[in-house]
């Protein structure tokens, strides 16, 4: 289906050529003064100059065309030169019965899919995700439902830390404990048990002791490297040890992340092409694109319009040890052979942003990636606290993800007993649910570039533009619709209606936004419009639930149409929420 915004444009282009003027000035945005019109086209203006005529002549000539038009129930000319326009009620009524009949509202996405991968969550073997976790996940998530929604096809990867120092540290962690472990001998060529000789909170304890250590201890610290070296290089017991670490560390984290409704479809890593890496050293440096500079290996990337110095992209350390380019680049090379990507898009704090800048130019330069393909990076801003500064504990430490998960769900759990009559058992589950569209709403509803202050008593608030406020609105509908079929009302057979009233009209005028709504969020990567969308959505509907009486409405017909325009807007708000990801309980 075309896009409303196009169809009125089409109309308008339509009256400007009968008037004799250029079609290309038709076009119909949303007006600006909502209190004068819905609609309006400046085309008017713009001629002024290409015809040397009044802008208020060409308007009024153009408006004097659209009499019985079929999309405008008024075009007025109003001065200096404006097309203040409405649209009509039956033209409503039939893009709208269109969006019901069609699957995704009659989304058209008029461009061959694309393939794309998304590098999102930022995690790190043996390390607990915290608060700066929370936003590459839900934004990675959502960006990815919205871009399957619009017919692309993406992969997830969590592409997991797994391949520095923390390795190093962790295994000789583990051998503090337990030097007498098969791994460590040099000798063993047998196989290596399944069970890993640690459970997730054993390394939960080995990490931040060994990285403590490490900075106090000049010995334990050179121990560290060597193992991380003896990891990287591919020495057996130490590479099965690792493997062991990931495997721990994945189990949990993948419960964390499903507690977040975020789900990856690779658990790739660093490691994972750790073996790619001596082979594209080799390629750099035959290619002459790679040099030896102070005994580091390097690729110039800098660029003569820079206005700030790029500093060349290391490939090697002098000591040979490879860095967090240089996997991040063998990735690259990784997901060309193995996906062709059209683009690939990477989430992360946006203090990265010269990182990226040189691992993009140096792809490109070597020629991992095709000139075609995209390489997007999406740097996002912090989570803060009241006081403007990143996101603590009450006692000043690091938050982490599991603990900000659990506080919310419990102020949730606190907020939906209070004043309700559920079972306990059912407010504890739907306060899980709510408390997870919380905390991603209020995320999302942010502009990922921007910094956002997690403010709990907000985010779990049932009024004002937060999670629980749109899944309030939605699971209102699903009451009114299942009392409307108590009544003995036909739900699915109800039809729409023309609107009436104003709150009616402004609720179905705020529907046919859908498309364009989708289609700029996928475009820009920017959920935060939908979140917007949702929420003028939520707040129209809310202004006709008390502007007008749906199910004492006594013309059964009326009441149909009101029906079926609620159902329209309780799937429209549900697809979005679940491209946001997250889902409505049946009540709460
Ligand atoms: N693990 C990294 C960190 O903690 C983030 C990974 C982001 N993705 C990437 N391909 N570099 O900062």
């Amino acid at each position: 289906m075309k896009k409303l915004l196009d169809l009125l444009t089409e109309e308008m282009g339509k009256a400007f050529e009968a008037a004799g003027y250029d079609k290309a000035l038709g076009k119909v945005g949303v007006s600006n003064r909502p209190d004068l019109c819905e609609f309006q086209c400046n085309g008017a203006m713009a001629g002024a100059k290409q015809y040397h005529k009044a802008p208020m002549m060409i308007a009024g000539e153009v408006a004097e065309k659209l009499a019985g038009s079929r999309a405008f129930a008024e075009a007025a000319a109003v001065a200096p030169g404006f097309l203040n326009l409405k649209v009509r009620e039956s033209f409503v009524k039939e893009y709208l019965e269109g969006m019901r009949r069609e699957p995704k509202f009659g989304y058209e996405s008029g461009k061959a899919p694309k393939k794309i991968i998304i590098d999102y969550g930022g995690a790190n073997v043996a390390k607990p995700l915290h608060v700066g976790h929370l936003r590459s996940a839900v934004i990675g998530e959502s960006l990815k439902r919205i871009n399957r929604y619009i017919g692309n096809e993406v992969i997830g990867d969590a592409h997991l830390g797994d391949w520095g120092l923390q390795m190093g540290l962790v295994i000789s962690g583990v051998q503090e404990r337990q030097p007498d472990l098969v791994y460590f001998d040099e000798t063993y060529t047998g196989e290596y048990p399944k069970e890993a000789p640690f459970t997730i909170s054993d390394l939960e304890e080995i990490y931040p002791a060994a990285s403590a250590k490490q900075k106090e201890d000049p010995q334990f610290h050179a121990k560290a490297m060597e193992a991380t070296y003896k990891f990287q290089s591919g020495v057996r017991g130490y590479r099965a040890l690792g493997e062991k670490i990931r495997e721990v560390s994945v189990e949990d984290l993948r419960k964390n992340y499903q507690s977040l409704n975020v789900e990856f479809d690779l658990w790739n890593g660093e490691s994972s092409v750790g073996d790619l890496i001596p082979e594209m050293v080799d390629y750099m440096k035959e290619k002459g694109y790679a040099y030896i500079s102070e005994g580091a290996l390097v690729v110039d990337v800098k660029e003569d319009t820079d206005t700030k110095e790029v500093p060349p992209c290391m490939i090697l350390k002098s000591d040979g040890a490879s860095l967090y380019n240089t996997t991040d680049l063998a990735t690259i090379l990784d997901r060309m052979r193995q996906y062709q990507p059209d683009q690939i898009i990477y989430l992360t704090d946006k203090r990265q942003d010269l990182y990226f800048v040189q691992v993009f130019r140096c792809a490109r330069k070597t020629k991992l990636v095709t000139p075609e393909t995209e390489l997007t990076w999406i740097g996002f801003g912090t989570v803060n606290g009241k006081d403007g500064k990143p996101f603590k504990t009450r006692s000043g430490g690091v938050m982490r993800l599991e603990t900000l998960i659990s506080d919310t769900k419990a102020e949730m759990y606190r907020k939906i007993l209070e004043g309700r009559e559920m079972s306990e058992e059912e407010a504890r589950k739907v306060a899980d649910q709510v408390a997870v569209a919380a905390l991603i709403y209020g995320d999302l509803s942010n502009q990922a570039s921007k910094d956002y202050i997690f403010d709990l008593d907000r985010f779990t608030s049932f009024e004002g533009d937060t999670g629980p406020y749109i899944l309030y609105t939605i699971v209102r509908i699903k009451s009114i619709l299942s009392k409307y079929a108590e009544q003995g009302g036909a739900v699915e057979k109800a039809a729409l209606r023309e609107p009436d009233s104003a709150a009616e009209k402004a609720l179905a005028l705020q529907l046919t936004a859908f498309q364009a709504v989708m289609e700029s969020a996928a475009e820009e990567n920017a959920p935060h419009k939908i979140c917007a969308f949702v929420y003028d959505l939520a707040n129209s509907f809310n202004h006709f639930y008390h502007e007008v009486k749906i199910l004492t409405e006594e013309d059964e017909k009326k009441k149909a149409g009101f029906i079926a325009l609620l159902t329209l807007t309780k799937d429209v708000l549900t697809d979005c929420i679940g491209v946001l990801g997250f889902e409505a309980p049946d009540r709460m």
